[in-house]
């Protein structure tokens, strides 16, 4: 499927409706799926990705069911999982398949596992490993998907150094210690998001955490069972963050976004335009089920560039293409500095964001893991530019907000990979005063 963009000539105006957040979503279904009793969830993201986990428990035996538009889990406790009888399908969903290889490398029995074309090339052994130090063993050819996960009940206990900045492996090695004998401990160098160490002290899991300086230790009592705790899944910030820097850019808006996530883990894109001189304002802040969550507000601003240091990224890390195009929009050069992951991401982002701005005449440089954005426009000849977003949601929402603000026509391909976090993506930009053809 493809979308026409065209440039926007009015603000935006109104308020804005942000489905929940994808990461705490899914580990809204598994956490609860591992508990003993019922859960209640409300808000749930029901995206491509979320259905992905959803299915995959369903078909290890846990009674999911949807009422009155919430979601209830039955689970049956941490060694209640049963073999499937089919192969597990993970879809585009990275986090489905380093959260679950955790999972099910400590439950007694095997699984296949598989993904799309972008999964089966992003890399598995940095959770492969680790399982396989705490005594799991895998079928694999070259550490990627399909492989099979050859699961035991009470795995090693482990004391393990995070070696990439990654929540979704802290949070597969997290998943594994549940059902572990004895005392793991986790050691993080970088900060990432904490969303499963946040409800597994809700859900009574005997976790806990310590930090010296940049360092995080993780402690974990493995065999203790969960306790359901109910759920209320806030809006997610990533998703949010189009609309903030399409406000931002687009001449006298002015939009609300309201119950928004805003752990501090995720939000390093408010300060990096907070720098960039944005007009944000954030109020009603509130904690629901230990998140931090508030309602934001955004008018248009004349953005001027910015440096970004490495240690901010894991802060903000799936919000660089996005912030790419704020960069490309704004007075003066942009440059952000340690940018390594984002090339393993659902694709190569960094390569993702110089080729396709390239097309509207920003100059980009990637040097080492940094990239330079000078905005500086230079003629285009070109009456239409086609956006390639490689199958990557996040490019193909980013380079929608690039066609609102470009005088050529736009045309985003491959734009159903939108479902993958965001369905309702159009349909909300439609509210706000955008048209739009495909
Ligand atoms: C996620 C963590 C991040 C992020 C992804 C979701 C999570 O990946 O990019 O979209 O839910 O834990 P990494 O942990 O690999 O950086």
């Amino acid at each position: 499927m493809k979308i026409i963009v065209r440039k926007i000539t009015k603000p935006l105006m109104g308020e804005v409706t942000i489905p929940g957040d994808k990461s705490i979503s899914h580990r809204a279904i598994i956490i609860p799926s591992i508990s003993k009793g019922k859960t209640i969830i409300t808000n749930l993201l029901e995206s491509e990705d979320v259905k992905n986990t959803i299915n995959s428990l369903k078909a290890l035996g846990v009674k999911i069911i949807k009422k009155n538009n919430k979601i209830i889990i039955y689970g049956k406790g941490l060694n209640s999982l049963k073999k499937s009888n089919k192969n597990l399908y993970f879809g585009n969903s990275g986090t489905t398949a380093r959260l679950l290889t955790g999972l099910l490398a400590s439950q007694p029995f095997k699984t296949k596992i598989f993904g799309d074309k972008s999964l089966s090339k992003r890399p598995m052994d940095r959770i492969i490993n680790p399982m396989i130090k705490m005594g799991a063993k895998f079928e694999h050819r070259n550490k990627k998907l399909p492989y099979t996960i050859i699961g035991k009940n009470y795995l090693n206990n482990i004391n393990y150094k995070i070696l990439n900045p990654s929540s979704q492996i802290k949070s597969g090695i997290v998943l594994a210690c549940l059902n572990t004998n004895g005392l793991s401990k986790i050691y993080e160098k970088s900060i990432t998001r904490d969303h499963t160490e946040i409800m597994l002290k809700n859900f009574k899991s005997d976790i806990k955490i310590k930090k010296k300086n940049r360092l995080k230790i993780i402690s974990i009592k493995g065999r203790k069972e969960l306790k359901p705790s109910n759920i209320t899944v806030p809006g997610d910030f990533s998703s949010a963050s189009f609309f903030i820097v399409a406000a931002l850019l687009i001449k006298d808006s002015r939009i609300s976004i309201k119950n928004i996530n805003l752990n501090p883990t995720r939000t390093g894109l408010l300060l990096a335009l907070k720098k960039m001189n944005a007009n944000i304002d954030i109020r009603n802040i509130r904690k629901l089920n230990g998140e931090k969550v508030g309602d934001i507000y955004v008018k248009y601003s004349q953005l001027k560039g910015c440096n970004l240091n490495r240690y901010v990224a894991p802060t903000m890390i799936d919000e660089y293409p996005i912030l790419s195009i704020a960069a490309a929009n704004a007075k003066t050069v942009s440059k952000f500095y340690g940018l390594e992951e984002l090339k393993i991401k659902e694709s190569n982002r960094l390569l993702s964001i110089k080729k396709n701005l390239d097309k509207f005449g920003v100059k980009c440089n990637i040097k080492n893991n940094s990239i330079t954005i000078n905005p500086k426009l230079r003629n285009i000849k070109y009456k239409k530019i086609i956006i390639n977003s490689n199958k990557d949601h996040r490019i193909a929402m980013s380079f929608f907000i690039m066609g609102l603000l470009s005088n050529n026509e736009v045309i985003i391909k491959d734009a159903q990979y939108i479902k993958t976090s965001f369905p309702k993506f159009i349909n909300e930009f439609k509210k706000i005063g955008v048209k739009v053809l495909n």
